[in-house]
């Protein structure tokens, strides 16, 4: 009996030509999926027993001035969904190098509407004089900056933990502590207070404290590149490669942390990867 082999070299050769060309579509379209990273709204929900009724923050961070389309209505129109009774700006919102139209639009919008409340971020601090004038802007429309400062809103006390920047202090862009110290020091209440603060990596120094229920951060933007299903991206500022701390919520004994992954889509020069843009509301809900 004969047994027919399949298949000529030339044969064998067409199927490897033709499996290579499906491995190549699978991987282009693999790599558009991984990088199309459509902004998505994230939910948290904090139980205490420090507030009555509900309260819920809209936390914006990171935007790094992207354009979320016409008006930015695609970012506003998720925030008028919200309702937020807080909107909190938690730095690099208005970039140092990039043009700041679209977060000026932002600006206009939310400040007559919402209560807002913003933290600078390193890279505000990279351009004092600039900062200096989009701060401005910002106070004039209604935004409350906080430089070391604490808040009432409603229920919820707000600690705002970046500094006034000045270019003599340059030296420091990252040494915000006495900030945070500022705040902590000045705040004398039982109620429930949240600390704004733009960098994660410093939550040991933020617990210290023992004062903050909620902190809220930015800065990492997820690690930039994550695998999918993970909480860990590749790489942050501050924190190097594989950061524990760069998107997500973490909770420890005495307070629990949320970390934006950021707004910036387009801005940036490395591209997303598995890492959609995220708009973060946090619910404060009685105990
Ligand atoms: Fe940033």
């Amino acid at each position: 009996m004969k047994i027919k082999v399949l298949g000529t070299a030339k044969d064998k050769k067409r199927v490897f030509v033709f499996l290579g060309i499906i491995f190549a579509f699978a991987a282009i379209f693999s790599l558009l999926g991984a990088i199309s990273f459509p902004m998505k709204t994230v939910h948290y929900e904090i139980r205490s027993d420090k507030v009555t009724k509900p309260f819920r923050i809209v936390q914006i961070s990171d935007l790094h001035a992207e354009d979320y389309g016409k008006d930015m209505e695609r970012l506003t129109s998720l925030i008028d969904e919200a309702h937020p009774d807080l909107i909190a700006l938690t730095g690099d919102i208005y970039d140092d190098k990039l043009d700041n139209t679209t977060t000026t639009t932002l600006m206009k919008y939310i400040a007559p509407r919402y209560t807002c409340v913003y933290v600078a971020g390193n890279h505000e601090f990279y351009d004092p004089a600039g900062w200096a004038a989009n701060k401005d802007e910002a106070v004039s429309l209604g935004i409350q900056v906080l430089e070391g400062e604490n808040v009432q809103v409603g229920e919820v006390t707000v600690c705002g933990a970046a500094r006034a920047v000045s270019i003599g202090e340059l030296k420091k862009p990252y040494d915000w502590d006495d900030a945070v110290i500022q705040c902590a020091d000045s705040l004398d209440t039982e109620g429930f207070a949240v600390l704004l603060a733009h960098f994660p990596h410093k939550i040991d120094f933020y617990r210290s404290f023992g004062k903050f229920d909620l902190i809220m951060c930015g800065h990492a933007h997820g690690g930039q590149w994550r695998l999918p299903w993970t909480q860990n991206g590749l790489f942050a500022p501050d924190q190097g490669i594989f950061p524990k701390l760069s998107g997500g919520r973490f909770d420890y004994d005495d307070t629990t942390m949320i970390v934006s992954r950021g707004l910036t889509r387009t801005k940036n020069i490395i591209p997303r990867i598995f890492n959609n843009p995220e708009l973060v509301i946090t619910d404060i809900i009685p105990e």
